[in-house]
């Protein structure tokens, strides 16, 4: 048995998806009542127990409203406690690189170090940003209007959300994945302007973009990731979604082309 956290979210929803298909048995977690799901709060410790009950490997997805650590060591607490395997954890690019004076990913970091103090099996998923951010900005693409731009002229090997979900199954589901961290990367590094000119291709009209300079609206350990990224350092690609799937990874354009209709639908 496999539980799903974060089930109802960009990733988690894949790996539903992706263990469905497989007939792989899951509990997919949200707060919310939802039909064969199991309703948990990582702020309830007693609806964390009752989520890990009987549980084998844990898909472990965290967006605290602060940066730290924990609700993963509220999920590693009663994961140990019922007798969990395996953790499977979606961490970030740069987790644990030093700039300008302070961590990148600071709270990712302290998260996988309480996993691989716990004497659990892990698997760490590092990608960068989501090819799906841009559905943050579907309304004002659907309007016409400017998206904004945190990036500057930064590149990053943007990486389709579905790709990480197949590495999460596989690193689930088979062993031979314990101890390892993935840079999961797509395999173009772009940058925002790129991106929007390709959904633009898609679409068949020009996006706007509106740059942001101040990053004070974001949490400060969120911010410190987006001004080391913006400094080029995330700019690389690997090989390591090939490696896993045996097959290329998602370009952006292809994860366009599948959600046009994201961006020309109304609603
Ligand atoms: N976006 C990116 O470009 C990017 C890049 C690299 C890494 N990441 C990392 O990816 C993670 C986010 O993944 P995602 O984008 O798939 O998530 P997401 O779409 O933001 O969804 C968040 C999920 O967390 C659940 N959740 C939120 N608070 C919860 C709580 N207190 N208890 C239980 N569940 C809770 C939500 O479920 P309910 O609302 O149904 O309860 C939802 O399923 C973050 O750790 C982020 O650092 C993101």
């Amino acid at each position: 048995m496999i539980l799903v956290t974060g089930a109802t979210g960009t990733i988690g929803s894949h790996v539903a998806r992706l263990l469905t298909e497989r007939g792989v048995p899951f509990r997919a977690m949200s707060r919310r009542r939802r039909p064969g799901g199991v309703r948990a709060d990582f702020d309830d410790p007693a609806s964390l127990a009752r989520a890990v009950a009987d549980v084998d490997a844990v898909f472990l997805v965290t967006v605290p409203p602060v940066p730290s650590a924990e609700h993963d060591i509220a999920l590693i607490a009663a994961a140990r406690a019922a007798g969990v395997r395996r953790i499977v954890k979606l961490s970030a690019i740069g987790s644990g690189e030093r700039f300008e004076g302070t961590t990148v990913g600071a709270w990712h970091v302290a998260a996988e170090e309480a996993i691989e103090a716990s004497g659990l099996g892990w698997t760490m998923l590092r990608p960068p940003s989501f090819a799906s951010n841009l559905l943050w900005h579907r309304a004002l693409i659907r309007a016409g209007e400017p998206v904004p731009n945190l990036a500057g002229d930064s590149r990053q090997a943007v990486v389709d959300p579905r790709d990480v979900a197949a590495v999460a199954v596989a690193a689930l589901t088979d062993g031979a994945h314990e101890g390892r961290r993935y840079d999961l990367t797509g395999p173009t590094p772009l940058t925002f302007a790129d991106q929007v000119a390709i959904l633009g291709g898609v679409l068949g009209r020009r996006i706007g973009i509106a740059d942001v300079d101040g990053l004070d609206r974001l949490p400060a350990g969120v911010a410190t990731g987006v001004r080391w990224a913006r400094s080029g350092a995330a700019a690389y690609v690997t090989d390591h979604v090939p490696r896993v799937l045996g097959r290329p990874a998602g370009t952006f354009e292809r994860w366009a082309r599948d959600h046009r209709e994201a961006f020309t639908a109304p609603g």
